[in-house]
Order: C-alpha cells, then structure tokens, then sequence
C-alpha cells in the first residue's frame, strides 16, 4: 500500500501505452490514380473506412496519389490477399511523386513504374480510368467526390463513390462476396497478418445459415 494507491483502490487492468502508431488492424489496399500524363501511379495504404456506397479513405497530403486524386478522380482500391505482402513492402519507401517531397527524401525514392516495381500487373477498368491490380481478388473502382482537409494539413480524408466492384468467382456466392472465402491482409503495428477464425455474424447477413445464436 502507498500513499497514491489506498487499500480501496481497485487493481490495475490496463498499463499506459505509447505505441508508435495508431494501426490497431485494418485490411491494407492498394490504390491506383491517374498521372497527368496517362500513366497510372500505385501506393500502399491501410487508412478507410466504407458507408454504403461511399469510402472515406485517409491519404497523405504529400504524396502522388493525392496531386492525382484532386486533378483526375478516378481511382481504384484493390484489396490483396495475405500472400501479396512482399508487393507492399516493395512499394513502402516509394513515390511517384518527382522530386521527392523534402519530408521524404530521406526515406523515399522516386519510381515512375510503381506496378513494375511491386511486381504486380495493371488490369483496364471498366468504368474509370485508373487501372486494377490483376493479382487482387477484390478491386473496387471509384469516384473521388470529395477531399477534405485534415487538421494538421498532412492528410486529406478522401470520400469515394465505389462505381464498380470486381471479385475472382472463387470469392463470390451470387452477388455477395463469401466473408467464409475472402481473407484481407490485414496491417496491424506495422505488421501483416491473414485474418483469424470465424467467430459470429450479424442477422442481415445474407450468407448465414441461420440466425446467429447469442445470450
Ligand atoms: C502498409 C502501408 C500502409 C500505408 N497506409 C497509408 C495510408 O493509409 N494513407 C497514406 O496516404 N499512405 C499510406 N502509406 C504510405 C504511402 O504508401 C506512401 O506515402 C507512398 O509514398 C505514397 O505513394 P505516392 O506518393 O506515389 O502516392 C502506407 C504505406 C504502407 C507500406
């Protein structure tokens, strides 16, 4: 017993934590835009969340995918598999953004052929102008409609209409993809993981075979 922790005083359950960064585990994507001279740019994120139609994605302020978005809207998010993690290791300290931005020269190259470089192949769209990542077995394409701001000025949130979305029949059961089939990569602290067991799911999924079962 000390003086800041009387008898009463309930037990500790959590320890204070200062983690490096904030990536509790969301699927990683990849997003493909346009250059201005036609040519498609490529980048590794993992910051969105979806609403219906609409994704709220989270891009840097700094980067090429963010000059590109704001000048030509069209883009598309591709969802890899676990297995295609070394392709967003390959592309992690690359921009197509030249010059590299000051912030990031330490840290950065330039590569004008960033599909080249994570060893992956771009696929037309069908409904807008930046192209799929063929290796991806879900691929959406996609409308920004707006960007807007964040606080510090670093990052944009980006909102997208998805207009299109694409699956490998292996991953499909009607018009639904299967949750049972279909494994994100999943970027957690700066780490990549294949997603765990089924645990449950909601009554409004239209794949369940019956109603989940809870207390
Ligand atoms: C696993 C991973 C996740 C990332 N998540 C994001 C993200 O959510 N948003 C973002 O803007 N950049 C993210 N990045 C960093 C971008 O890939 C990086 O800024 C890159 O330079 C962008 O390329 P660009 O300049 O050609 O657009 C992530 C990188 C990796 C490897």
């Amino acid at each position: 017993m000390t003086a800041e922790q009387p008898a009463s005083a309930p037990a500790a359950t959590h320890v204070v934590a200062r983690p490096h960064v904030l990536y509790v585990g969301t699927p990683a994507y990849l997003i493909g835009s346009v250059n201005a001279d036609g040519s498609a740019n490529l980048a590794a994120a993992s910051s969105h969340w979806a609403l219906g139609d609409m994704l709220c994605l989270g891009i840097e302020a700094d980067g090429q995918t963010a000059l590109n978005m704001a000048e030509r809207p069209d883009i598309t998010v591709n969802f890899p598999s676990p297995a295609l993690w070394p392709a967003l290791v390959r592309l992690s300290r690359l921009t197509g953004r030249d010059p590299v931005p000051a912030a990031k020269a330490q840290r950065y190259a330039f590569a004008r052929d960033k599909f080249a470089a994570a060893h992956l192949t771009p696929q037309s769209s069908d409904r807008v102008a930046a192209p799929r990542v063929q290796e991806c077995l879900l691929q959406f394409e996609a409308v920004v409609r707006r960007m807007t701001p964040g606080l510090d000025g670093g990052y944009f949130m980006v909102e997208a209409e998805v207009v299109r979305v694409h699956a490998d029949p292996a991953i499909v059961d009607g018009d639904e993809i299967d949750p049972r089939l279909w494994h994100p990569l999943v970027y957690a602290f700066r780490h990549f993981f294949d997603r765990g067991d089924e645990v449950g799911w909601l009554p409004s999924s239209r794949l369940a075979p019956y109603p989940p079962i809870i207390d």
